[in-house]
């Protein structure tokens, strides 16, 4: 079975993007890992990444045909986007939300997530790992 793990806006530039919050690995390598970890779970992996919001919503689309399953890590759309809500919302599968980040520890306007209506499960401040902590949650609920 296929596992879409969607990226939102300058996910991009993890690994040198805010270090100190983010860490050094890039998303290169999380695809990498998530794509060994996928193999030992029987699962393929497609890592995407967009900056914008219509991208991201398309892919959620795509997942509607391709995919049994969804994580994602929305970025900052994560606090400000109905339309991936409603996206999310017409996907059948379980989604679960990742964040690389603590977001309870940070401003109060990360404390809000409209994904979080529709998710699954949420994984925040297990760094880039929070991926593959998903990802193995995945192969459960999937199998
Ligand atoms: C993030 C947290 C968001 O608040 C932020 O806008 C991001 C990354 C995280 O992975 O910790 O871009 O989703």
């Amino acid at each position: 079975q296929k596992v879409f793990i969607i990226n939102g806006p300058n996910l991009n530039l993890l690994g040198k993007r805010q270090p100190e919050i983010y860490g050094y690995d890039t998303l290169d390598d999380v695809a990498a890992n998530c794509a060994a970890l996928g193999a030992d779970l029987g699962l393929t992996i497609e890592l995407k990444q967009s900056n914008f919001e219509g991208g991201i919503i398309e892919m959620i689309h795509e997942a509607r045909e391709q995919a049994a399953g969804i994580i994602i890590n929305p970025g900052a759309y994560t606090h400000t986007s109905v339309a991936i809500l409603d996206a999310l919302n017409a996907f059948e599968g379980p989604v679960f939300e990742v964040h690389i980040s603590n977001v309870h520890k940070r401003e109060s306007f990360r404390h809000h997530s409209y994904v979080s209506l529709r998710a699954d499960g949420v994984m925040a401040g297990f760094g880039v790992q929070g991926y593959e902590l998903a990802l193995r949650r995945m192969a459960v609920v999937l199998a």
